[in-house]
């Protein structure tokens, strides 16, 4: 079959452009995601109509009149568990709406989040982020519907509502069109597995401390010898694993 040349030219060019990432959070804490989409970036992006980011409540899905979502474990151990049945039932709910691309549970377990990962979930176009709450959630859901497991760092947070935040933030600012030039995130840190040099503004001396010399000198050439040189040097102190083995 002939494909026509109008479809190649919206895969190809209009596709990305008209595509809106979704990213559906499922938390039990509706209101502690209430503001960081609020604002900035991520907020811009969805005025653009390029990102979509949507907060479900899982209380919404709870068991009989007091809408029960947690229970206690099996085996004795005190701390109460998010119950199977209601993260069942949202996250299918969601999923006859539209094909999820990944299921991600929030969870310090999970593989470490990076700039690398940020960069492949931005390909993606629906992404359902859970978080999980006190000692965390049935292990029939991590087994049977979630399929992929991230985590912030090392340490522990209450919950995985702000690692959500984490997520969408470093997800949403990649979307093409998100950025502007002057923002864009290929000068970012990470972006080319660099740490940015330093930055400057005016005025070029202020309590007698100076902005270095070759920033002033209007010299482009210069100037990015010297960011690189820095970029580098900031890399080898400060993060060294980023670096090839050879450098
Ligand atoms: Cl994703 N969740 C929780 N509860 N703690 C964390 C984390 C996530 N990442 C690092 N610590």
């Amino acid at each position: 079959m002939k494909v026509s040349a109008f479809y190649r030219f919206f895969v190809i060019f209009l596709h990305p452009i008209l595509t809106t990432m979704r990213i559906d959070i499922i938390t039990v804490l509706p209101e502690l995601l209430g503001s960081p989409f609020g604002y900035s970036i991520v907020q811009r992006a969805q005025k653009k109509g390029l990102a979509e980011v949507i907060v479900h409540d899982l209380r919404q899905f709870g068991k009989g009149n007091y809408r029960q979502i947690d229970d206690y474990g099996f085996g004795g151990d005190a701390g109460m568990i998010l119950m199977v049945e209601p993260l069942y039932n949202i996250i299918t709910s969601l999923q006859r709406e539209r094909t999820y691309d990944e299921v991600i549970f929030l969870t310090p377990d999970g593989e470490l989040f990076s700039q690398h990962l940020a960069n492949r979930l931005s390909c993606l176009q629906n992404l359902i982020l859970l978080c999980g709450h006190y000692k965390g959630i049935d292990h029939r859901i991590r087994e049977h519907l979630i399929t992929k497991e991230i985590s912030i760092g090392d340490y522990v947070l209450s919950g995985g509502e702000l690692a959500a935040a984490v997520l969408t933030d470093a997800i949403v600012r990649l979307l093409p069109g998100v950025l502007s030039d002057e923002t864009s995130a290929l000068s970012d840190s990470f972006q080319d597995g660099l740490l940015a040099p330093p930055i400057y503004s005016r005025p070029a001396e202020f309590n007698g401390w100076q902005v270095p010399q070759v920033l002033l000198s209007g010299n482009p050439k210069i100037i990015k010898a010297w960011q690189e040189e820095q970029a580098i040097e900031r890399t080898k102190r400060l993060r060294p694993h980023l670096l090839p083995p050879d450098q």
